[in-house]
């Protein structure tokens, strides 16, 4: 029959699949690094355990932290007019955010999100009082989110803040190990 395969063809086959799959297999052996890195880029793993790591700012850059004009914040900016221990308002992501300024003045490697964990309204910095204060029900923190009077007795949640080309970037996530414990 004209179709019919001959041994010689069916050996040439056979040969080729026999190569194609050791050579497909030697490939993954020689370069398995590349493949696995690709899988760590875009994974969240190291991003809870480390969030400010390389890793971390690459996988999840946060938004830019802006004023209330808008305007992106720079961080050696900031800190020219910043003081240490007062809290700084910012915009970006969906609820107001507190960067926090520790001595030097520095930044620090966190920041505020003002809601309350007794039952979720917006606290407010008063410089005059040097804590925030929760207008319901009347819960205080300290600059750094700690809860001084109840009727809660949680702290502050807070969020990640990493810097990059003095942009200051704001990543909703909890930072890897929560500095006031
Ligand atoms: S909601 Fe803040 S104290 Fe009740």
């Amino acid at each position: 029959m004209e179709n019919e395969i001959s041994p010689k063809n069916r050996r040439q086959f056979l040969k080729y699949m026999v190569f194609g799959t050791a050579g497909t297999v030697a490939l993954g052996w020689i370069f398995p690094q590349r493949s696995l890195g690709h899988e760590r880029s875009n994974s969240a793993t190291p991003c809870t355990s480390d969030g400010n790591s390389e890793a971390c700012q690459n996988y999840l850059r946060g938004v830019k932290a802006t004023d209330s004009s808008g305007n992106h914040i720079q961080e050696s900016v900031l800190l020219t007019t910043a003081v240490s221990g007062r809290p700084v308002l910012v915009k970006g992501l969906s609820k107001p955010t507190y960067l926090v300024i520790n001595d030097g003045p520095k930044l620090a490697e966190y920041a505020i999100n003002p809601t309350c964990p007794h039952h979720g309204c917006t606290v407010e910095w008063k410089t005059d009082r040097n804590k925030f204060v929760c207008p319901c029900h009347g819960a205080q923190f300290d600059a750094q989110g700690k809860v001084l009077k109840g009727p809660t007795h949680r702290n502050l949640p807070l969020i990640t803040v990493v810097v990059q080309d003095d942009d200051i970037f704001l990543i909703d996530r909890k930072p890897a190990v929560d500095p006031r414990t």
